[in-house]
């Protein structure tokens, strides 16, 4: 119960990794926002971790509107009393050949997988520093913040942002008693990967044990960046690949 009575977003938390975290962290002693676009997959989600024994919340957020992701701070500090941090998390993937990604395409990653990621830094510290509250942000990066892949020029982008903005976000805010650190997932076996299996072979192949990773794995990772036993990681976005950028 090593985060009894803290009090953490997690954003995206309707599914995958986020639905995974939020499960930890409640294991953790931690009291959640489930916040999605998916209201009723958050709903679901907040009972499960209710079931473990913590308060949880469901807010409908759009993580891409500045105005959303304000009133989801507010919300948490209303329902919650305080705030101890968040998991920017929720994204998404659009796939197309560069010469086809037309302004919407390649907006419409950034906006989602990027601009809410300074959003929830932003109106997250902002309200932690007036609150005099300390903690944790952990950022949802991806191992395509490293390196290219096909058709991802948007998400590639976005996520290099990503892995920037734990950095700098880090460096800003440590005199405020907060860290920001990044997780850089491989190919987690979640809805966003789709149920093609000649398409997830190939991304499995490219792990070193050559399965796609569950997102138990990365959720116990982000759980435990959250913690003390963390103190010491600030700034970095740690891999949780297979080795696949090694
Ligand atoms: P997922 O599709 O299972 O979960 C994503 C969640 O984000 C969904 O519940 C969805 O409703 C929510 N969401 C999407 N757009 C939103 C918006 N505008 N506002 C609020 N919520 C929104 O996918 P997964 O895999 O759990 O993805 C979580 C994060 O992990 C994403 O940032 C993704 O880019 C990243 N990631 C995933 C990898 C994978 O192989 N699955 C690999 C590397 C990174």
């Amino acid at each position: 119960m090593e985060m009894k009575d803290q009090a953490i977003i997690v954003t995206g938390g309707a599914s995958g990794i986020g639905r995974e975290a939020c499960l930890a962290l409640a294991g953790k002693g931690a009291n959640l926002i489930v916040a999605d676009f998916n209201i009723d997959g958050a709903k679901a989600v907040a009972a499960e971790a209710e079931a473990l024994g913590v308060k949880a919340f469901a807010y409908k957020v759009d993580v891409s509107k500045a105005e959303d992701v304000e009133a989801l701070v507010e919300f948490a500090v209303e329902k919650l009393g305080t705030l101890n941090g968040m998991f920017n998390n929720a994204g998404i993937g659009l796939v197309k050949p560069f010469l086809e990604m037309d302004p919407a395409s390649y907006l419409k990653v950034i906006e989602v997988d990027q601009h809410s990621v300074y959003y929830g830094l932003y109106y997250g510290a902002k309200k932690m520093v007036a609150l005099g509250a300390k903690g944790t942000f952990v950022n949802t990066a991806s191992i395509y913040g490293s390196v290219a892949a096909r058709g991802s020029f948007n998400y590639n982008a976005a996520k290099a942002a990503v892995v920037s903005m734990s950095r700098s976000g880090a460096l800003e805010l440590a005199e405020h008693g907060i860290r920001v650190v990044g997780v850089a997932p491989g190919f987690i076996d979640t809805p966003i990967l789709g149920e093609d299996e000649s398409v997830k072979a190939p991304l499995a192949a490219q792990h070193m044990h050559n399965r796609l990773i569950q997102p138990e794995k990365v959720a116990s990772v982000v759980a435990f960046l959250f913690t003390d036993a963390a103190s010491a990681i600030n700034g970095a976005t740690v891999p949780v690949d297979d080795g696949f950028l090694s």
